[in-house]
């Protein structure tokens, strides 16, 4: 694995430490749905206060593209950040400038101040070297703990890293940890699932995981493209005709890399995607021309079970049918105890995230019981995809 400085390497006290967070939640008519990425910073925020950092924490929220839009005010996170670590949290109005300079000055030592959006100046998405130093004027070191933002060459997570010392938070040292465990250096046989709705989406995932897993299981609609690709015939199936020579492809790669590709043998079939309408479990040279897949079925489930209880490490990404519509999540939901089961019983590592990976886990209720659930989703599959995140790339120390 490669090497970062950590809150270990850092003495925060008296210091103005900028700490980046990925604060963007998911907010419906100005509440809070989920505060999952909230409660994984307390620790850093924490820590860092009671050693006596005065705390700034700078962050993104939704897509404002360098426009002041109301709405997208970090304003409100500030409460929210307060209650979590039991700290009062104070606010700046913007993330630079005289107002920042201002709130960061009347800071004590374990004081916490939360800045504006830091996407309300276009300077942040451009990695404008101007606004990184602004940024980084505001402090004396920089902990950047949005592992979940790391995929984004930005002022607030590339740019001002160059400028000031620079550590990973206890979120950032989780997140890497854990992906390395899953991928870098992981126990083998390692068993990877796959599922969503595009192959086109997840082209370079597939590509990249077949050359470093044993097994790659491929579920939910994704697998109907390479059902038909091999000539079954899908019925109204949704599945991507234009990807049936890609779908082939990888299957090919992934012999020549030693990967068993496992595909459903078995699908839960009904005539339309509606919660508990009629269904039938059909082989896959079976499906009626009528009606589509919407999940796999108990053999393929079977079957995935059987590599898993052989398995020392599971990566997931992506449920296996069209799990928020039941029955349809009787795949996933049955995968994902038995995951849980072997990870507290059998040692086995389970690493999940990305998209509706962690929906579907807190669905089947078992989030809290596998190895590492990632709070990163664009972030995440980019990792899997072995991309660099230039946000990680510009913490390793030589
Ligand atoms: C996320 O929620 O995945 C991160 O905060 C990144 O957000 P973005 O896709 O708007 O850059």
């Amino acid at each position: 694995m490669a090497r970062f400085r950590t809150l270990d390497d850092l003495d925060p006290k008296g210091k103005r430490v900028l700490l980046r967070a990925d604060l963007n939640l998911p907010v419906k008519d100005g509440i809070i749905t989920d505060r999952t990425r909230i409660e994984r910073l307390c620790p850093t925020i924490r820590e860092l206060a009671e050693k006596g950092g005065r705390v700034i924490i700078c962050s993104h929220f939704d897509r404002p593209k360098g426009q002041r839009v109301p709405e997208m005010s970090l304003r409100p996170m500030a409460e929210a950040l307060a209650a979590a670590i039991g700290r009062p949290v104070g606010f700046a109005t913007d993330c630079v400038g005289p107002e920042a300079e201002a709130a960061v000055a009347a800071l004590r030592d374990g004081q916490v101040l939360l800045l504006e959006n830091t996407r309300f100046h276009a300077g942040e998405e451009k990695n404008d070297p101007a606004l990184a130093a602004a940024l980084a004027q505001l402090a004396d070191v920089f902990v950047n703990d949005a592992f979940s933002a790391a995929h984004r060459a930005h002022a607030s997570t590339e740019g001002v890293a160059r400028l000031l010392p620079s550590f990973a938070g206890r979120l950032m040292q989780a997140e890497l940890e854990a992906l390395d465990a899953a991928l870098g250096n992981p126990n083998r046989p390692v068993v990877a699932i796959v599922g969503g709705a595009k192959v086109s989406t997840k082209l370079e995932l597939l590509g990249n995981l077949s050359k470093k897993v044993d097994v790659l299981v491929i579920g939910g609609a994704m697998a109907n493209t390479f059902l038909a690709a091999q000539g079954h015939a899908m019925g109204r199936s949704l599945q991507e005709a234009e990807m049936h020579g890609t779908a082939l492809r990888i299957l090919e790669e992934a012999e020549a890399a030693h990967c068993e590709i496992l595909l459903p043998t078995d699908l839960v079939v009904a005539a339309a995607l509606a919660p508990h309408v009629p269904t039938r479990t059909v082989g896959v040279d079976a499906v009626p021309s009528e009606m589509m897949a919407l999940d796999v079925g108990p053999d393929t489930v079977a079957m995935i079970e059987s590599r898993l209880r052989q398995a020392s490490t599971l990566v997931w990404n992506g449920p296996l049918g069209a799990f928020e519509t039941p029955p349809f999540d009787a795949a996933t939901v049955a995968v994902a105890q038995s995951v849980a089961g072997l990870t507290q019983s059998a040692g086995l590592k389970s690493i999940a995230g990305g998209g509706d990976t962690v929906a579907a886990l807190k669905h089947a209720g078992v989030a809290e019981r596998m190895t590492y659930v990632s709070a990163a989703g664009g972030a995440f599959l980019e990792w899997l995809e072995g991309k660099t995140l230039p946000g990680v790339a510009v913490l390793e120390t030589a």
